[in-house]
């Protein structure tokens, strides 16, 4: 194995939700999420990051367990405003909890959390995880609704989804790539100026995300989807250290 990647600025927190996805394709114990943590941690990954879905779909409850033994690396528990949920997490007391919201029948996350709409459902959740030393974050639409709502809920983080951006991408509309990534910026601008830490991630990959890596504030990206498919072409080690370097670069 090769050195690992130099520190940066720009943490990338790698999802390993879809190893576990074809792990249950068959329903053994291969490929194993936790060999992939292991992976991402030698080749420099500054963190796991693994969603809980209510339907068990890919991760399962005592993979979270076997993550956290099997590296030192923080884990981000990504997981819904429920009462289920809030007792794992406490339970397994993660480096950090981003609230998603979660529907059954969705493939994958695919809007921001209501933050501003939900106000009330959500206070206790963040305050009982912030009380509990573990990191929260609001995975949310890059609106100053949104960023406002979880201002005023105490969240010492926000993850921006970036799905709108990467659809504008794959379009190839250079207009719509322009204005989320101004959009995005503006919010992170706000986000760091209220002392909140903003973070980015959903359908990022090599090709589109050196744009949102280039927004100053930005402090970490979480990639899954995308890394785990470049994987099966290139090994996750080589898929990580390339995403590596392309962040870099756009710093
Ligand atoms: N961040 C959050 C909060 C997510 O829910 C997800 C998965 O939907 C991701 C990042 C990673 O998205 P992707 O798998 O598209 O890279």
């Amino acid at each position: 194995m090769t050195a690992p990647l130099r520190p940066s600025q720009l943490r990338l927190g790698v999802n390993i939700d879809h190893v576990a996805t074809i792990r249950n394709a068959r329903g053994g114990d291969h490929p194993d999420p936790v060999r992939a943590a292991e992976i991402v941690a030698s080749v420099g990954g500054d963190g796991i990051t693994a969603h809980l879905r209510e339907d068990r779909r890919h991760i399962r409850d005592e993979d979270l367990a076997r993550i956290q033994e099997a590296t030192d690396l923080p884990l981000n528990l990504e997981m819904a405003a429920t009462e289920e949920m809030l007792a794992i997490a406490l339970r397994h007391k993660p480096h950090a909890a981003c609230i998603v919201p979660e529907k059954r029948e969705e493939r994958t996350t695919e809007g921001g959390l209501d933050a501003a709409g939900q106000h009330n459902h959500l206070q206790r959740f963040v305050s009982t995880l912030n009380d509990s030393g573990i990191r929260t974050s609001l995975f949310i639409e890059a609106s100053e609704r949104q960023l406002d709502a979880a201002i005023r809920l105490g969240a010492p983080v926000v993850e921006f989804h970036t799905g709108e951006y990467a659809h504008a991408f794959l379009d190839d509309d250079s207009e719509r790539v322009a204005s989320e990534v101004k959009r995005i910026a503006d919010m992170a601008a706000l986000a760091a100026k209220n002392g909140i830490e903003p973070h980015a991630g959903h359908g990022l990959t090599f090709e589109n995300v050196q744009p949102i890596a280039a927004i100053p504030q930005i402090a970490e990206l979480n990639i899954g989807h995308y890394l785990v498919g470049e994987a099966v072409f290139v090994g996750l080690e080589s898929a990580v250290r390339r995403m590596r370097e392309l962040m870099d670069e756009a710093r």
